[in-house]
């Protein structure tokens, strides 16, 4: 049974009073067949939010490490870090920083491994871009940013990690992808992982929010979703999260 999982990407948002609030919209203790939620907040924040989250069931996640274990690189964060302040997962190939820093498929395979070294979950972000989907390159484009870690881990490496489709058009623009479009990529993907991806729980992220999560999960493929800026509301993230709750 693959656990539903939401995770919020704050992106490089956040502030003391949002903390507070993300704090505040989780009182009470998690309920059995709950819904796994982790909060990415950018680097800073991660060691305060995984103190006072934990106590309340949330988990939280960082949006990029270094593909180096330590060593003389300015300004990079090595996994092992983010696992000794309380981080359990990390975004590994993000559509904005495979394109707005260059991350080729080779450097988010080589981030992939070294989240797993460090003990952390990676959720490897593939996804194409509107001319690539107009171009009827979907699956190619996806298959090519997958085959790119299977190649230097394995697919069975994918029983520890957890894969978001996130479509390029549908991310930041209120368009999300049509349960329907976003069920045949994941059923496209967890056939490529063939045996190993019974467990592996694949998500949907791109304009999610609490009055469309309902559809997207309902979806055979969907195990979860991971929210951009729908997270940046604590109140409208919690809110997404119950309705991931398995009734
Ligand atoms: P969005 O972002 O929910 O704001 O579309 C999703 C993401 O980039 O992870």
């Amino acid at each position: 049974m693959r656990i539903p999982l939401v995770v919020g990407n704050w992106k490089m948002h956040g502030t003391p009073a949002l903390i507070e609030r993300a704090v505040d919209a989780y009182g009470g203790s998690p309920r059995p067949g709950a819904a796994e939620i982790v909060i990415c907040p950018p680097f800073v924040f991660l060691a305060e939010l995984a103190a006072r989250l934990s106590a309340l069931g949330v988990k939280v996640g960082a949006q990029n490490l270094s593909e180096h274990d330590e060593g003389a690189y300015t300004g990079e964060v090595a996994g092992r870090m983010l696992s000794a302040v309380g981080c359990r997962y990390v975004l590994v190939g993000h559509s904005e920083r495979r394109a707005l820093m260059g991350e080729t498929d080779r450097q988010v395979a080589d981030k992939f491994a070294a989240a797993q070294r460090a003990d952390l979950t990676p959720i490897l972000c593939v996804g194409e871009s509107h001319p690539e989907r107009q171009a009827g390159a979907t699956f190619a484009v996806i298959g090519r940013q997958l085959q790119a870690v299977v190649e230097r881990v394995g697919v069975g490496a994918f029983a520890d990690a957890a894969i978001a489709y996130e479509p390029v058009w549908a991310i930041g623009s209120g368009l999300a992808a049509s349960p329907a479009q976003a069920q045949e990529v994941m059923q496209w993907i967890r056939a490529r992982l063939g045996a190993h991806g019974a467990q592996t729980r694949i998500l949907y992220g791109g304009s999610v929010k609490a009055a469309n999560v309902g559809e997207l999960l309902a979806q055979a493929d969907i195990d979860g979703v991971l929210v951009g800026g729908a997270s940046l509301d604590a109140d409208e993230f919690a809110k997404i999260g119950k309705l991931a709750d398995r009734t």
